[in-house]
């Protein structure tokens, strides 16, 4: 199973189904933020203002915030940040996690969820020092409970939460960025609301010692200037309004989305994506109609009859539910 991967490879010429960017365009103050950061290019970035907003926006210390180049960076540090003996991967979820922890030379243990893919936390092995779970959950949808998680803390153990997709929950009801906890770490993106994928901009949140540890992993100058000013202008007090509509968008369209596929949807999904069961080779048949969604078998515990459709405006959607009945004839 290739572990990397991912959506944006699946797209080609075809209609995009499978990456998870918000559609519309950015807001113009993000534009020209971005392109005034331009003129500070000549000097090497630096990362303490953006450190400041983002400690601000979650009422943290800066000590306990670490801006990253994109969440992804940020499964490299935890993966190089401690000599891990039990790392547990909980599945299906996005791929990183456990191909960062495979790169620094981790062998992770994986609990695999069906049904409705929510966690029993008796299913986390007692031994495990390292947890890494997503919330909401890439490909599944699920909106995990916030105290749920917590509960999986232990002493001399991390658990981290993947939480790239929560700023599209409306009023981001289970997030643990707010949590002081040792031994919680908390993985945020800012790419996909703020349709800013080739800007690679994240952040971590978490207790001090962790937050450290992985800081002493980060190459210097990891987080770009332009990465910076989106860090910075996106955990400005204004940004709040524009995230949450956003947010409420989705919402709407995936309602819409849901109710028009004629296919089983996994769950509750409270996700910018839903991950839908169908006929084998559904997929393969979209592709020569002209669309690209994300095949779901190479998510550890989904097979080739799984696949993740992409939240989009319903002008949009409508095209690909013709082409889906079309295929399904
Ligand atoms: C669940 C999840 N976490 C983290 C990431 C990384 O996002 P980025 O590095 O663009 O911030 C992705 C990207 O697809 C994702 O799906």
């Amino acid at each position: 199973m290739d572990l990397r991967h991912h959506g944006d490879r699946e797209v080609g010429d075809l209609i995009d189904f499978a990456v998870n960017v918000f559609p519309l365009p950015r807001p113009h103050w993000l534009d020209d933020a971005l392109k005034a950061s331009l003129e500070d290019v000549h000097r090497y970035p630096d990362a303490r203002g953006a450190r400041l907003a983002i400690a601000n926006r979650h009422g943290r210390d800066e000590t306990e915030v670490l801006p990253t180049a994109g969440g992804a960076e940020s499964f490299t540090l935890i993966a190089r940040a401690r000599p891990w003996q039990h790392p547990v991967v909980v599945h299906p979820q996005f791929t990183e996690p456990e191909a960062a922890l495979f790169a620094a030379g981790h062998t992770a243990d994986r609990v695999i969820l069906d049904g409705d893919f929510t966690l029993d936390p008796a299913k986390v092995p007692e031994a495990a020092d390292l947890v890494m779970i997503g919330n909401p959950t890439n490909p599944t949808g699920v909106l995990h409970r916030a105290d749920m998680i917590e509960s999986l803390r232990r002493p001399g153990r991390v658990v981290v939460v993947d939480e790239a997709f929560m700023d599209a929950v409306p009023g981001e009801p289970e997030s643990l960025t707010d949590v002081r906890a040792d031994g919680l770490i908390v993985i945020r993106s800012l790419t996909k609301t703020w349709s800013v994928p080739g800007i690679r901009a994240g952040y971590v949140v978490g207790d001090a010692g962790t937050v450290k540890d992985l800081e002493t992993q980060q190459p210097p100058w990891s987080v770009s200037t332009p990465s910076l000013v989106v860090l910075a202008a996106t955990a400005s007090p204004g940004s709040p309004g524009e995230a949450s509509k956003r947010a409420a968008l989705i919402d709407q369209w995936r309602t819409l989305l849901i109710e028009q596929l004629p296919l089983p949807v996994a769950g509750d999904p409270r996700t910018p994506f839903v991950l839908v069961k169908g006929p084998l080779g559904l997929r393969e048949r979209l592709r020569e109609e002209g669309f690209a969604v994300r095949r779901g078998d190479t998510f550890p515990g989904l097979g080739p009859e799984w696949i993740r459709i992409a939240v989009r405006p319903p002008e949009e959607t409508g095209p690909l539910i013709a082409a889906i009945e079309k295929v399904l004839q």
